[in-house]
């Protein structure tokens, strides 16, 4: 999954913290390419796992900031979109997945892949007509 400029909402900050919420994505993806079902690979996913759920915890509490800064009308919806994507992650995380359950983690892998890919496309390209107002001000 690789981020290129057509998907870009023109704010510094918030594309570079999209490109990378897409490098672990793609971390992810690369990970289950080589998948063996072995300990291993297991506690591998589980580790990026974390380390998206983090990131993207980071990357809402900016984006948020910087739309509530330009008074997104949009933004209580777009806090629940980001809401479903870290209850997902949280779900998860709380389920005790067995190293077997490769059908689960699969499942996972294409939520996380599907929701950034169709968050940073869709929903976050409504607010950029309202950030080329703040360039203005
Ligand atoms: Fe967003």
């Amino acid at each position: 999954m690789v981020w290129d400029e057509s998907l870009a909402v023109g704010n510094e900050i918030i594309d570079r913290q999209h490109q990378q919420l897409f490098d672990i994505a793609t971390q992810l993806e690369t990970l289950f390419e080589n998948y063996t079902e072995t300990d291993y690979d297991y506690d591998e996913i589980i580790h990026i796992l974390v380390k998206l759920h983090l990131y993207a915890l980071k990357h809402f509490e900016t984006e948020e900031e910087i739309l509530e800064r330009i008074k997104f009308p949009g933004l209580v919806n777009h806090k629940k979109d980001h809401q479903r994507f870290v209850s997902f992650l949280d779900r998860f995380k709380a389920e005790k997945i067995e190293a077997d359950q490769y059908q689960t983690l699969l499942d996972l892998l294409a939520f996380v892949v599907n929701w950034i890919m169709s968050h940073v496309k869709g929903t976050d390209s409504a607010y950029i007509p309202y950030l080329s107002t703040e360039v203005q001000v």
